[in-house]
């Protein structure tokens, strides 16, 4: 083969090399190994800055370790000097420069080859990349270092193009990556709490409310409609606060006859009434150093309600049948999915009961205005009764949509139960559509009206607001109302906005 298409050829299979990957590494090695197959070269280096250094990157003719010792300053040595100045520099005979620092140490007998050494830079516009250094390319001493030193220089202008795109390329991954990691973080939610499932900006709003309060003995009220998780809130508050090893003592106000829920609060004497053959000590009692729970608030008798104000004002109570009083230290957590403040207005919940309650309020989002969760929910549901049930059922895609357009009246508490039941009943490994409850495979999308709160109507008016100043375009209102294009598409569904409708 003539000295010219020697260069052809090896030019044609770098160029191949450079535009089969945009693997750095590999293409560079490659580039080193065509140059040695097709020419005469010995060794040769690839070196790239690095900040205000010099890194050999590919390499041959060197051992892995000789690599890992080629790191120059720039404007040190010759591979240095290149980069500084991205001018190319050719040695003749290596063995009298004093300039050559051999930091590699590859070249041993350094004095006795009168080895030449090509270096030149590799450039993307003015900008130097790296330096791409050679033995002598022809071994035939007939050819000048001109020639050498063109071919080089093209090689050279080859590879910039290459690991310019290569750098590029891998910056915008690292990006990506880093913005994949930022956007995991919010998904999952800032606020984390054990086996409560909330990254929903609603339910974030809750966790960081009881990430706040647990470590206080303040009191907290949790309202929200049947089945949203209230009692679980309440449980956290308990389980995150220094009294996680003393009770969590529940009451529930709505299930005990009226009659017996003083002595179920309080306690009694021996003796204090008919029937009272021990002494018995009360909820409140048993909630010392812990946390008494008292849910469906709501539902508390108005001839009761002053007896539990003042517990919660004084901490401090008397058994029935007995005039000593007990002081406890108690955490006081109530719950109701009623409207205390409508029954504040009509009477019949004491005002001064509820501001003592309502120092902490928490509102749990009903189901439908967090359907960010859903996807989390199914998930986490599944796992749990398919485990119970030693099953491994899934939901095809198709019934959870239209789970997700499912109004959920009975919010988390109904989607575990429907849940729970197509596990088990399931037929297939795989839940269908047709496999889901009548109710929440016809779902018209649109929930009845009588639902709409007044909450409701001031969520509704915001978003005709929003859409109104942004002329109808979804994703714009979304971003000015901090949520998701999906959380307002499924808005607009839910109260049936649309143009004209006001
Ligand atoms: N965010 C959630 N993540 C996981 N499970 C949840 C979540 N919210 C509720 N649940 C589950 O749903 C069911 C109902 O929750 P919980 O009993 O706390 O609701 P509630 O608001 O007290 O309801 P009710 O007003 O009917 O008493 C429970 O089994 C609970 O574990
Ligand atoms: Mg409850």
């Amino acid at each position: 083969m003539d000295r010219h298409s020697q260069q052809l050829i090896t030019l044609y299979e770098i160029s191949k090399l450079l535009g089969a990957s945009l693997d750095l590494n590999k293409t560079l090695k490659g580039a080193m190994k065509a140059l040695s197959d097709f020419l005469d070269m010995q060794r040769g280096t690839v070196a790239l800055v690095q900040g205000d250094e010099i890194v050999l990157k590919a390499a041959h003719g060197l051992t892995i370790e000789e690599l890992q010792l080629g790191r120059y300053k720039l404007g040190e040595g010759i591979i240095g000097q290149v980069a500084k100045s991205g001018y190319p520099i050719v040695l003749p005979n290596i063995g009298e420069e004093p300039v050559f620092l051999n930091r590699t140490g590859a070249r041993r007998d350094i004095n006795k080859d009168n080895i030449a050494f090509l270096c030149v830079p590799i450039m993307f516009k003015r900008e130097v990349l790296g330096v791409l250094s050679v033995d002598r390319l022809f071994a035939d001493a007939r050819v000048s270092f001109d020639t050498d030193l063109r071919l080089l220089k093209i090689i050279a202008s080859l590879l910039a193009q290459h690991i310019k795109l290569s750098l590029q390329v891998e910056k915008e991954v690292q990006e990506l990556i880093a913005e994949r990691d930022t956007l995991k973080t919010e998904l999952r939610g800032k606020y984390r709490i054990e086996n409560i499932i909330g990254k929903s900006p609603l339910m974030q709003e809750v966790f960081e409310s009881v990430h706040r309060v647990a470590g206080s003995r303040a009191t907290v009220l949790i309202t929200g409609e049947s089945g949203t998780g209230k009692e679980l809130i309440a449980k956290a508050v308990h389980y995150m606060s220094q009294r996680a090893r003393q009770p969590f003592i529940k009451l529930n106000c709505a299930a005990i006859p009226e009659g017996l829920l003083e002595a179920e609060l309080f306690g009694h004497e021996k003796g204090a009434f008919t029937g009272a053959s021990s002494l018995r000590r009360g909820r409140f009692e048993l909630a010392n150093k812990g946390t008494i729970f008292l849910d469906e608030i709501g539902d508390l008798s108005l001839s009761l309600q002053p007896k539990i104000l003042r517990v919660i004002q004084e901490r401090e109570f008397e058994r029935i049948g007995s005039e000593k009083t007990i002081k406890v230290d108690v955490r006081v957590i109530a719950a109701t999915a009623k409207d205390l403040v409508r029954l504040v207005s009509d009477g019949s919940f004491r005002e001064d009961l509820y501001y003592r309650l309502n120092v902490v309020p928490m509102f749990l989002p009903p189901l439908r205005q967090r359907m960010e969760d859903m996807d989390e929910l199914i998930a986490f549901f599944l796992n749990k009764y398919n485990k119970e049930n030693s099953k491994t059922v899934e939901i095809s895609a198709e019934a959870i949509y239209s789970m997700t357009e499912y109004w959920w009246p009975g919010n988390v508490r109904e989607l575990e139960n429907t849940i729970e039941r197509l596990v088990i009943m399931s037929p297939g490994r795989v839940v269908l559509l047709r496999d889901l409850p009548l109710n929440i495979r016809n779902v018209d999308g649109e929930p009845p009206e009588h639902r709409i709160t007044p909450l409701d109507q001031a969520e509704k008016e915001g978003i005709v607001e929003a859409l109104k100043t942004t002329d109808w375009v979804l994703a714009k209102a979304a971003k000015l109302l901090g949520i998701t294009p999906r959380q307002i598409g499924y808005k607009v569904k839910k109260y049936g906005i649309g143009r004209g409708v006001s």
